[in-house]
């Protein structure tokens, strides 16, 4: 199947939509608020759509979150079977401070070509085109794959620069990192767009790594795969509910390490609408009773954009 062209317009309308209700909340200190309009605003506008949709990455699941939940069906029912990921706020404490980096994120495939993944953590490493699939390992010593980094660019490891998120889980990996003289780009959250820093050689990230959360795992591996990048993860299960949750959703290797195609299958296409300004692409801007938003989306085997979008705001 092709994912048709209008369908990618009607849903980049939908995180455009989202991050919109969103900004409405920037700096007003209520992370909870912030997210709650655009899970609306995405539930809405999505059920608007020609799809028949199944959530696999959502706001938890039922029992917890009572919409957008993992499992929940979406759209009109009067058109092709997708899989979605969504994450309506990618960075609540961004929007709720007024930091750059907050966005409206959502993923789209095939049925069944997204993995259905549990609201547990994810050990995760992301490399660029650059390097090729399979040379580093999330397995392999943090060392070892600096050094390998180092070997196939040629750049010193002292020019290497590898972005984490800030927390104490990490103090070990940020150690090793400081022994090798690595230049360590610290992030205070929003690892989506911390693994898609490796995308480019303008961000200047030649290796993300460490771990976040696990749906933020499979948006970031949908955008690069279709970005040419490589990305292995392996969920982290806490508790017994989380074991048994994992189980239900048909995991039956708990410790496996995923391949980036492992998690993403066939054509996927990946939306990320900037709410607070951001490395990606600007926040919504209100200019001339417009709302104007910035938009990434990737397409595998086809054309990667910012697309802008303007949305009267009265
Ligand atoms: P929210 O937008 O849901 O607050 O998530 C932000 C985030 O930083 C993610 O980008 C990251 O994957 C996760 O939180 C890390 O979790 P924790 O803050 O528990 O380390």
């Amino acid at each position: 199947m092709k994912i048709d062209t209008n369908l990618i317009q009607k849903f980049l309308n939908v995180t455009s939509l989202a991050a919109i209700s969103s900004y409405k909340h920037i700096g007003k200190k209520d992370k909870i608020a912030a997210d709650k309009s655009a899970v609306d605003v995405m539930r809405d506008e999505i059920n608007k759509l020609p799809i028949d949709g199944e959530i696999v990455i959502g706001e938890g699941e039922l029992d917890k979150a009572p919409m957008l939940y993992i499992g929940e069906r979406l759209g009109n029912r009067n058109g092709p079977r997708l899989d979605i990921a969504v994450d309506p706020v990618e960075g609540t404490n961004f929007v709720a401070n007024n930091m750059p980096g907050g966005l409206s994120v959502l993923a789209i495939a095939e049925s069944k070509n997204l993995f259905k993944a549990p609201e547990t953590y994810m050990d995760k490493i992301a490399t660029g085109p650059d390097i090729p699939k399979g040379a580093i390992d999330l397995d392999y010593p943090v060392e070892k794959n600096i050094k390998i980094i180092s070997e196939i660019t040629g750049k010193q490891t002292s020019d290497i620069t590898a972005c984490i998120l800030d927390r104490p889980r990490h103090q070990r990996i940020i150690n090793e990192l400081n022994k090798l003289k690595v230049n360590i780009k610290l992030i205070s959250d929003g690892d989506v767009s911390g693994a898609l820093l490796v995308s480019d050689k303008k961000y200047n990230v030649d290796i993300f790594l460490g771990i976040g959360g696990g749906p933020e795992g499979v948006l970031a591996a949908s955008a690069l795969d279709s970005l040419s990048c490589n990305f292995q993860g392996r969920f982290l299960f806490h508790s017994k509910n989380e074991i048994n949750r994992a189980r239900k959703m048909g995991i039956k290797d708990l410790s496996k390490k995923y391949d980036l195609n492992e998690i993403v299958k066939g054509e996927s296409v990946f939306f990320a609408t900037g709410i607070t300004d951001g490395d990606l692409v600007n926040g919504v801007k209100n200019k001339n009773n417009m709302y104007i938003t910035e938009t990434l989306v990737t397409h595998k085997n086809n054309s990667n954009k910012i697309v802008k979008n303007q949305t009267p705001s009265t």
